[in-house]
């Protein structure tokens, strides 16, 4: 069987890492990279990091407006997928990457499977809900990685071709969490565990509303504590834009990002997560650090269910409340699986559905 796996911003690689493994022990997998992320730091360190070998094609689109990034990936999306025929097209997670992948596939009657498919934050306001429900209602295979997303499916009348498989994301912390410890990444930094907190902000929500990424940072201020925070090259824009940069607390522990077993081991050793990133609120219930989501909702409602993660939105007061006083309070439950999520995807795509 001929895969073609289609690729592009940094979750994506993460995602792909443990199918892409497995795929290539049976099948021809053509790994396609769109170029949505290019810098080193939020691309190759991946594949160093996580052993993903070089991906066959690499469309080189880098960054643009909406309609200019999908566009110029559906061209030569399409050109790809013309010259290598695929068995199916496989996509992953809820990124511009993810739409033209599902969109260029369907419209030359390519079989799609959407890896993480089911996911709904309900706020259309947001672009990964967009190319969520897209990509869902052209895929012919959905691995869903939790029951909720089961549910969310049939809701909109996707029964056939659902999977529940558990979360691909598991597979990946649990296979490489030793690897991660090696790294010492906390004590490079000087820090001690459980002693600082870490910090992701990436949503345009946040970073493209002034008002919103300066009310995070004052509260980071205004907290005292030590603030580990990788900053993703959106953030740092914005933070520039909004003569920001200059005036950070010195609390900060600013960093380029991280790759993905520096970013785990401080994850691990966090006292709790401030995020509005999808993956590190389910990294940070993975094991077991206390989450305060810079969110109004969450796709992964379990984590909060679960009493791990807390919406603080990214009002200052909320969010200095839920450093203070936020603690955990319930048991986890095995909402994720059992961390053998790319082994059912490929047995799954074996069998044909
Ligand atoms: C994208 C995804 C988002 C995902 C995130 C993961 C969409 C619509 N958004 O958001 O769902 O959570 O990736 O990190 O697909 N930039 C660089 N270097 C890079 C990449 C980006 O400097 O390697 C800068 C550019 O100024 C670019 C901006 O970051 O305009 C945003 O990049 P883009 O890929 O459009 O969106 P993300 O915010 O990264
Ligand atoms: N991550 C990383 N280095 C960083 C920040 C995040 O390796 O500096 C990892 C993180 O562990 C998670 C993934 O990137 O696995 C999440 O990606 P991101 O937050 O960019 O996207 P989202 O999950 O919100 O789509």
């Amino acid at each position: 069987m001929k895969v073609a796996s289609v690729v592009g911003a940094r979750p994506q690689f993460i995602k792909a890492a443990p199918v892409s493994a497995l795929l290539r022990r049976q099948h021809h997998e053509v790994l396609i990279h769109t170029g949505q992320h290019y810098d080193d730091g939020m691309s190759a360190a991946f594949f160093r990091s996580l052993r993903i070998p070089d991906p066959e094609y690499n469309l080189g689109i880098g960054s643009g407006t909406h309609g200019e990034q999908t566009g110029q990936m559906l061209v030569e999306l399409e050109r790809v997928i013309e010259a290598e025929k695929p068995d199916v097209v496989l996509v992953y997670g809820d990124t511009n990457s993810t739409l033209a992948g599902a969109l260029g596939a369907a419209k030359l009657h390519y079989p799609v499977a959407h890896v993480e498919a089911g996911l709904r934050s309900y706020n259309r306001a947001m672009p990964e809900e967009l190319n969520r429900i897209i990509a869902d209602h052209l895929s012919t295979l959905l691995f869903c990685p939790t029951q909720t997303a089961v549910d969310q499916l049939a809701a909109e009348g996707i029964r056939s071709g659902v999977h529940l498989v558990g979360d691909v994301m598991y597979d990946v912390a649990l296979a490489t969490a030793q690897e991660a410890r090696q790294r010492k990444t906390r004590k490079r930094l000087g820090l001690g565990a459980k002693e600082y907190l870490l910090c992701t902000v990436h949503r345009p929500a946040n970073t493209d509303d002034p008002r919103n990424l300066r009310s995070i940072v004052e509260a980071l201020r205004e907290s005292g504590r030590t603030v580990v925070f990788p900053v993703h090259p959106r953030t740092k824009k914005a933070l520039e834009q909004a003569g920001m940069i200059d005036d950070l607390p010195e609390t900060l522990v600013l960093t380029e990002p991280l790759d993905y077993l520096d970013f785990q081991a401080l994850l691990m050793d966090a006292a709790k997560v401030l995020t509005d990133s999808g993956g590190v609120q389910k990294e940070a219930y993975f094991f077991g650090v206390p989450c305060i989501t810079l969110r109004d909702e969450t796709e992964w409602m379990e984590t909060v269910e679960d009493g791990w993660n807390v919406l603080a939105g990214a009002e200052k007061a909320d969010i200095l409340h839920a450093i203070r006083e936020f603690e955990p309070r319930g048991t986890k439950s095995k909402s994720f699986g059992d961390g053998h999520a790319a082994e059912l995807i490929v047995d799954i795509l074996t069998r044909g559905g």
